[in-house]
Parts: C-alpha cells; sequence; structure tokens
C-alpha cells in the first residue's frame, strides 16, 4: 500500500524507509535506519525530484503511482546521483519513457557511466537556469562536493520549496512524522544529524559555506532534502549548526577523551583525567574507548567539541590500530581548528605520541597542550601531578 504525504498542496513525499540496512554506505551503523526521500511536484506537468535507493523500490514505485494518480510523468530532476537516491533512474524510466532528465553537465557524466541512458530525453542546465511547470518555477542551482561534484539543489519560486540533495539531511528513520515541527529534534534527531553531516560532508566545509551564502538570498518556506525530516519553522537553528560544522566550529566548551586501550592501563589514565576534568568544573566531559565506539560516533565528537584528548598505545611498534584508524579518518575529513592533549603508552618501546604528532600535523589551525604524558606498562604516582596539569590546562578552556 502506498504511504505519501503533502508537503504543500502541490508538493507530495513519496519517500521511504530502510530500517533493516546494517551500514549506510557500507560503512556508517544506522541503528534508527534512514529515510530515502523523494518528491513529486503536480502541477501542469508532473516533476519527479529525485528517486531513492532499490531497498525500498516496491514502496517507491507504489508512492509514485498513487500521486501521480494516472497521471504520466514529465521530467526528472536529478539534484544528486549517488545511487542511494539515483537507483531507480532507469526503473522509472522503464514505466515512463517520455519522462525528460533534467540535470546539469557532470550530473549526465554520471549518469551516463552507472546506466548509459544516452538516448533518453535530456535538458542539461546551467547554474540558475529554470523550468517552468505551469504555475510553478524550479530554479536549479549548483552545490557542488555537497556531497559530489554534481550535485545541485533545487529552488521553486511558487511554494518557496528548496530540494536541498544530501544538505540539511540525517541518518534516521521517519516515525511517521515527516516536519521538524513533529518532532522532538534536539534531543531525537540532532546527534544523528551531527554524524550524518560530519562523516558524509564534513570534508567539504568550504563548499558547504559557499552553498550556505548562494542559498542566503532566497526566501525559503520549506527545505526538503534527501534523507531525514522536511523543514518548515525554525530555520536559523538548522542554518547555525550547519555555519558551525562548515567552519570547524565547536558547538560546546566540553572535552572528549577518546581512548584505545589493549589492557586497560592507557584508558586508566584516560578515566582519572576525566575524573580530574569533572572536579576542575568541565561539566561537558565524554569518554569514549575508540575500540568499541564506531569512528563515526568519534568523528561526530571531535567536530562537536575543541579540546581533544586522545590516549593511545603502542603496538606492534605503531599507533595502537584503533586509534590510527580514527586520525587517518580525521585526516580524510580535513578536521580542523582543534586543541589536542596527547597521552601515550608503550611497555618498552612507547612511539603513540609520535605517529600521532605525524598524522595530526596535517590538520589546520590546530593547537596542542604543552603538557603530553608517557606511560610506561602503567600510570605512577608520580605522574598524577602531570596529570593533573593537564587537566588543569584543559579546564581553562573547557567549561
Ligand atoms: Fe544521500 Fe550523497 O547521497
Amino acid at each position: 500500500m502506498y504511504n505519501i504525504r503533502n508537503v504543500t498542496e502541490d508538493i507530495v513525499w513519496i519517500g521511504a524507509n530502510d530500517r533493516r540496512l546494517a551500514l549506510f554506505e557500507n560503512i556508517f551503523p544506522i541503528p534508527e535506519g534512514v529515510s530515502y526521500n523523494s518528491y513529486l511536484l503536480k502541477d501542469e506537468k508532473t516533476v519527479l525530484l529525485d528517486t531513492a535507493d532499490s531497498a525500498v523500490a516496491g514502496q517507491f514505485f507504489e508512492n509514485l503511482e498513487a500521486a501521480l494518480d494516472g497521471r504520466t510523468l514529465d521530467y526528472i530532476v536529478i539534484n544528486h546521483m549517488e545511487p542511494d537516491h539515483c537507483a531507480l533512474l532507469a526503473d522509472v524510466l522503464r514505466r515512463y519513457p517520455d519522462a525528460v532528465l533534467v540535470g546539469n553537465a557532470k550530473t549526465f557524466t554520471i549518469v551516463s557511466g552507472f546506466f548509459g541512458l544516452e538516448n533518453v530525453k535530456r535538458m542539461t542546465v546551467k547554474e540558475g537556469d529554470s523550468l517552468v511547470t505551469g504555475k510553478h518555477t524550479l530554479y536549479f542551482y549548483f552545490a557542488p562536493m555537497v556531497h559530489w561534484p554534481e550535485v545541485m539543489v533545487s529552488y521553486d519560486a511558487t511554494d518557496k520549496v528548496l530540494f536541498s540533495a544530501d544538505a540539511f539531511g540525517s541518518f534516521k528513520s521517519l516515525d511517521g512524522n515527516l516536519f521538524n515541527d513533529e518532532v522532538n529534534y534536539e534531543r531525537d534527531w540532532m546527534d544523528e544529524a551531527r554524524r550524518y553531516y560530519t562523516n558524509i560532508v564534513g570534508k567539504y566545509g568550504v563548499m558547504v559555506q559557499t552553498a550556505l551564502k548562494k542559498l542566503s538570498a532566497l526566501q525559503i518556506d520549506y527545505i526538503c532534502p534527501l534523507h531525514g525530516l522536511v523543514w518548515r519553522s525554525d530555520f536559523s537553528s538548522l542554518l547555525e549548526k550547519y555555519d558551525k560544522w562548515s567552519r570547524y566550529e565547536e558547538e560546546s566548551r566540553g572535552v572528549v577523551v577518546i581512548y584505545a586501550s589493549i589492557y586497560g592501563h592507557t584508558e586508566n589514565a584516560a578515566e582519572i583525567l576525566a575524573r580530574m576534568l569533572s572536579e576542575k568544573g568541565v561539566k561537558d566531559v565524554r569518554v569514549y574507548d575508540a575500540s568499541r565506539t564506531h569512528v563515526s560516533e568519534l568523528i561526530a565528537e571531535i567536530f562537536r567539541v575543541k579540546n581533544i584528548v586522545l590516549a593511545s598505545s603502542t603496538y606492534n611498534a605503531e599507533l595502537y590500530t584503533p586509534m590510527k584508524n580514527l586520525v587517518a579518518d580525521m585526516k580524510s575529513l580535513a578536521v580542523q581548528n582543534k586543541n589536542f592533549a596527547l597521552i601515550e603508552n608503550g611497555s618498552w618501546a612507547p612511539y603513540a605520541k609520535t605517529q600521532m604528532t605525524e598524522m595530526l600535523s596535517a590538520l589546520k589551525n590546530c593547537t596542542y597542550e604543552d603538557i603530553s604524558l608517557t606511560i610506561r606498562s602503567a600510570l605512577k604516582e608520580d605522574q598524577l601531578a602531570s596529570l593533573d596539569a593537564l587537566a588543569a590546562s584543559l579546564a581553562k578552556s573547557g567549561f
């Protein structure tokens, strides 16, 4: 049975949830699922804005047919060619062979790469081009690298709706609700929205800033992303977060302590440091075991605060693997503007700090605490003063 909902009188959400997928992009755990949003504009012409992932093909086609209500499909706007949104493109065209594909030059390079489809009707748009569908006019603006190079957003100037592609999206299925004002966003969505942004788009902060500037000129009443909730109120809180994340600015003055520990001795130092931080008044202290916490959650936390403590064992004369993977991911995502404190452990040849320092040197605008610690197997009584001094230094900015 179809399951659709109107966004405006003429725009219908025809997406679907996937609660079965274990790993989004085969890498990110999504314990709360994800939605693949697709939209149909019903005007004198009908316009499908993006398709969906093949996992929800059955629901998507029931929804599309129900929303079309016997009409044919005239246009398919491709805002983003990643397969979680374009997987059903060829299937849609088999059902509606006269539909015109609307995309930019880069879109069609990727269309050809995935599907061929050289002989279907194509409309190639440039920045600012428009498509009149009757009483609605869609304008197309490019948002390269948010999240792929071909990404564009579409703006319906009639209903003032921005179809924002991956931007402003989130992990997490829709629980019957569709609009941001139907949920407790801060409590139930913010962590997954941050984890989605920082891991999917986090590397491209400069491009996100460019897109935000471009979109600031538009009067927007609705934001329709490809994942998660549709926004129809309180845009400032959402835009504020995006602005912070894309400028790599912290949301909190807290301290995140991440340890990678083999037998628990490095963990012990991390726990004591966290206790000292709390005793010195730092309210937002979080401790994570890099071996047990998915790297995507650690990345989201690293974006959230400025002060990061990395405590790691040495292993095979290198940085212990869970920490090495985390620091490599931080480099891949161009993490910047952080203040690091480093703690290493090594029973006979500590090397973790040297390798962390080398790897972190690739990150821009980062500072390092003067005090660092080398543990030889287990923390000693005479090292508590150094740990306390480190806690005091972090606490100066960590309230
Ligand atoms: Fe949701 Fe970049 O695809």
